[in-house]
């Protein structure tokens, strides 16, 4: 392993009992880092943790702010430090705005929003003592257009672009901060879809969905830079999708 580009690092993936999360922290343990996977499933997380050397399960609800905070804290306590937070958690419940699943807009914005923020509110403490870090935050395509019955997803979407960028600006040199936004990956994203006209359109949508490992192939790209790289944006998607 290089020592410049690639000296193993702690890291923290949220949602990473399955789909895209799951192979960061797979990518990122097998690259020699040591990587704190966490999720509310937590017998998934020891299933990975079991298969995979350097993952270590973490039982975390990302919308729960302190229970976000305590958690990095554990982590720094123990290794002592923390050097890669990916905000993966995220939520995909699709519908019409007109079907007014209004609990689900708000799990959309509890999840790909607030889990965000509490991932940042957590880590800027401990990378600015430490004298560095780096943030990834997996948005989306969807953070770069709107498709009818994703309005709200997209929304929540775009304003994970616009914090993440907005922690690029206002972090110091030392902090590298990253958005990778994946086109359509096969994970269990689309389960959660309850409306059945959003459900069918998107098994079409998702016909050309690429493996989870190719995010994680990004994210290890920006993590494994030298210190004075900042890889700001990656947007992967199938090259079926337009
Ligand atoms: N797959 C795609 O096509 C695609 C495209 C663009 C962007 N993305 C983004 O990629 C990210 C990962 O999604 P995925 O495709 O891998 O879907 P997935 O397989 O459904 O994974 C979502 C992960 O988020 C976790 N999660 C959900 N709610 C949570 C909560 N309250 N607290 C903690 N963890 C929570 C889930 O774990 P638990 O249920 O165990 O908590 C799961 O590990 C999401 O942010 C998604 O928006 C995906």
């Amino acid at each position: 392993m290089d020592a410049v580009t690639s000296s193993p690092r702690i890291a923290f993936v949220t949602g990473a009992s399955s789909g895209i999360g799951r192979a960061v922290a797979r990518r990122l343990a097998t690259d020699g880092h040591r990587v704190v996977a966490a999720a509310r499933r937590v017998e998934l997380l020891d299933e990975l943790a079991a298969s995979v050397d350097g993952v270590e399960p973490c039982e975390l609800d990302v919308t729960d702010l302190d229970a976000v905070r305590a958690a990095v804290a554990t982590t720094v306590e123990r290794h002592g430090r923390l050097d890669v937070f990916v905000a993966n958690a995220g939520v995909m419940p699709l519908s019409r705005l007109d079907a007014g699943l209004t609990d689900q807009w708000n799990q959309m914005i509890d999840v790909n929003v607030r889990g965000l923020l509490h991932g940042i509110a957590a880590c800027l403490d401990p990378f600015r003592e430490q004298g560095g870090g780096h943030f990834v935050t997996i948005a989306s395509i969807g953070a770069h257009g709107v498709t009818p019955t994703a309005a709200v997803y997209c929304g929540t979407k775009y304003a994970a672009w616009a914090i993440t960028e907005g922690l690029r600006l206002e972090s110091p040199p030392e902090i590298r901060v990253t958005t990778v936004s994946p086109g359509v990956v096969e994970s269990e994203l689309a389960d959660t879809i309850t409306d059945s006209d959003a459900r069918q359109a998107m098994s079409e949508y998702r016909r050309h969905a690429i493996p989870p490992s190719a995010i994680a192939d990004a994210v290890a790209f920006a993590v494994s830079q030298p210190p004075e790289v900042d890889v700001n944006e990656i947007v992967v998607r199938p090259v079926r999708q337009r």
